[in-house]
């Protein structure tokens, strides 16, 4: 059978309540009426119906204020207000207060029939958000989103908040902290989730090709298009573009970008035609956005357009209790490759985890229990499992004792001559010729190496020390630097 709705009507008219519910309940749903607002705001309270239609011109309390208090208890309805010719003002400002939509009397039937479904389906889609957001609060997960910290509960309840609408979104984070997972989880929320989620980096792709990349371009356009090609904005029509690392935009294409995002056209390369499309953009970096502003890599006009709504992911450190969590997220994702039956981590090994700095966030909490899988034999994840040993012996080896590295099982062959090449260069004071000839390397390759760990430091991914510390690479930087 199906599923009768609950709609309450609020009129002072009793005669044109009456004639409502008759039409409603022909439509097939259970009508209850109310005279004023005080009595309205009890009944919708105690019997929490679907729909509530009231006329605006209430004796007493106004129908606006009765908007206010409906939504002040917690009432979940869709609201819907019917109104003289002479009141159409008051019937738009009740819309900017959360009324779904306005009726002017005399109301026609079929657009009551109409207006009535729409509405009754908007209260289902809200109560089904609201439903997953108390889900989130409880489980402390968002779909794949793990941890219930309270600046994670915060982040749901703002992803809650933001994903029905189609408001930019720029989101903000260290690397690793979960950026790209906030966004397709902003996409799997949103009216658009059966639309397309097209991501693009910034980053990867060469500045000569991104502009094409985003905007299409038409055949010709260049050397090498010899077929016209729809961009990342046509692909995504309807749905999400998600523009990561945002800051390595150039700047005349921040400002085509700004202009796309102005009047929902796009024109591609060599093209003069101007197409219209509806897309959700979300953007995301890992750079400071002050310093992106005060040096120029982020034009200020994008970033107003792109900040109507910021997420702030917090660094991992700053939600120690979400690492067991997160832990056994990863452990059951991983599961499957282990050798024998792992049964859960010790104690010690999760202290060892709440211990460490995470400067590469959730992404390096992932591979520490992906390899700790691998390498455990059997029954609960130990601390010897989790890469750690590796960066806090080197890390804590003091200058000049430097004879011996010790590279325990678990580091990758990369992590060894890494570990072993600062040691080295650490026993040799600094002395970079001689360093390259114990290990038996050109100088250009370990200078080259040098570079490399520098990059990985300063950059996204890697990690030597914990950040603060006297790393050895710190140390080799300032003398060699
Ligand atoms: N809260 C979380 N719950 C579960 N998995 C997470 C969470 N945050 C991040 N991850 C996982 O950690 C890894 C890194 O996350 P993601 O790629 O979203 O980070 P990012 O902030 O986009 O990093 P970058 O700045 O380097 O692009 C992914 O495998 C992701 O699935
Ligand atoms: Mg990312």
């Amino acid at each position: 059978m199906e599923h009768r709705h609950s709609i309450l009507v609020v009129d002072d008219d009793e005669s044109l309540c009456r004639k409502y519910q008759m039409i409603l309940t022909e439509f097939g749903h259970a009508v209850d009426t109310a005279p004023d607002a005080e009595r309205a705001l009890q009944q919708a309270i105690a019997s929490l119906p679907d729909l509530i239609i009231m006329d605006l011109d209430l004796p007493g309390r106004s129908g606006l204020e009765l908007v206010g208090d409906l939504q002040e208890s917690g009432v979940e309805a869709t609201m819907v207000v019917l109104t003289g010719t002479g009141s159409i003002p008051s019937a738009v400002e009740a819309m900017r207060h959360g009324v779904f939509h306005y009726l002017e009397k005399p109301v026609e039937t079929s657009l009551l029939r109409v207006v009535v479904e729409k509405g009754l389906e908007r209260t289902a889609l809200r109560r089904e958000v609201l439903e997953l957001r108390r889900e989130a609060m409880k489980t402390g997960r968002l779909q794949e989103l793990v941890g219930r910290s309270p600046c994670m509960l915060e982040l749901y309840r703002l992803i809650d908040q933001v994903a029905p609408s189609s408001a930019a979104v720029l989101i903000t984070g260290e690397s690793g902290t979960g950026k790209d997972l906030v966004a397709r989880t902003l996409h799997r929320l949103s009216p658009r989730t059966a639309r397309p989620f097209v991501a693009i980096n910034c980053a990867a792709i060469p500045t000569t090709l991104l502009e094409s990349e985003i905007l299409g371009h038409e055949r010709g356009a260049f050397t090498g298009a010899t077929l016209a090609r729809a961009g990342c904005f046509e692909q995504a029509n309807g749905g999400t573009l998600f523009l990561d690392e945002i800051g390595e935009m150039p700047a005349d294409l921040q400002s085509k970008l700004h202009r796309v995002l102005e009047d929902g056209k796009v024109r591609r390369v060599g093209g003069n035609r101007e197409v219209t499309v509806d897309v959700r953009v979300v953007a995301a970096t890992n750079a400071d956005i002050g310093q992106m502003l005060e040096q120029g890599k982020l034009r200020p006009d994008l970033y107003y357009r792109l900040n109507v709504f910021p997420l702030h992911v917090p660094p991992l450190r700053e939600r120690v209790e979400d690492i067991p969590t997160l832990a056994e997220h990863f452990l059951e994702r991983f599961r499957g490759e282990s050798r024998a039956p792992i049964a859960g981590f010790s104690e010690a090994a999760l202290d060892v985890l709440r211990g460490q700095t995470w400067p590469g966030n959730v992404r390096e909490l992932r591979n520490a229990i992906h390899r700790a899988v691998i390498l455990c034999s059997g029954g609960e994840i130990q601390p010897e499992n989790l890469p750690f040993g590796l960066r806090q012996r080197i890390a804590v080896a003091p200058a000049g004792d430097g004879q011996m590295v010790i590279i325990p099982v678990g580091a990758s062959a990369e992590e060894g001559e890494r570990a072993l090449i600062l040691a080295t260069l650490r026993a040799c004071d600094g002395d970079k010729p001689a360093a390259a000839r114990i290990l038996d390397l050109s100088l250009s390759t370990l200078y080259a190496r040098l570079r490399g760990y520098e990059q990985e430091e300063t950059g996204r991914l890697g990690y030597v020390g914990p950040v603060g510390s006297s790393g050895v690479l710190g140390s080799a930087q300032e003398r060699f630097g």
